[in-house]
């Protein structure tokens, strides 16, 4: 009989696929439990309180404030595009003028993008009308960005 010394091979690497892809989908499983409610302060946490500050508040002349910012409400069709491709130039927040750069964050997806807003505009004495994905999916379009 003709031996087939790489039929155990096959079968081990098969199994062996079988187990990554089953550990994987488990890995996985406990991230559709988290806390979506809290992911915007996260996100905040993680993306922008260095710059922004842990209660939005700003650093002097440099980077203007989030909390109490007329720019939010002025400019609330802006904002998903401006997260996503960051902004330079001056512009006036609560009649400061500021010159500066602020980073594009492309890894933020419109789900993302929208706890996101809903937290900053709603933190802080901040209030707005909460955001839809669809609506920020509209908004990323007039740049491009709907993705
Ligand atoms: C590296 C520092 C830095 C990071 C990180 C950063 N920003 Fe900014 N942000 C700035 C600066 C500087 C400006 C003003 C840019 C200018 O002068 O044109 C700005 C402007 C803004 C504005 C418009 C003006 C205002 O204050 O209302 C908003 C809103 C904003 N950032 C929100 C965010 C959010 C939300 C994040 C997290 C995703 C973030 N920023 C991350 C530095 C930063």
């Amino acid at each position: 009989m003709k031996s087939r010394p790489g039929a155990f091979r096959q079968w081990f690497r098969r199994r062996l696929t079988l187990g990554l892809l089953l550990s994987a989908a488990l890995l996985a499983l406990p991230g559709c439990f988290t806390d979506k409610q809290n992911q915007g302060q996260r996100l905040y946490a993680q993306h922008c309180s260095g710059c922004h500050g842990e209660q939005g508040q700003g650093l002097g002349r440099l980077i203007p404030p989030i909390a109490g910012a007329d720019y939010l409400a002025r400019h609330r069709a802006e904002l998903p595009c401006l997260l996503r491709l960051g902004q330079h130039g001056p512009i006036k927040v609560n009649g400061v003028l500021y010159n500066q750069v602020m980073p594009g964050h492309a890894e933020l997806s419109p789900a993302r993008l929208t706890n996101l807003l809903n937290y900053v505009e709603n933190s802080w004495g901040n209030q707005a009308t909460p955001r839809t994905i669809r609506e920020v999916e509209d908004q990323l379009r007039s740049c491009g960005e709907a993705r």
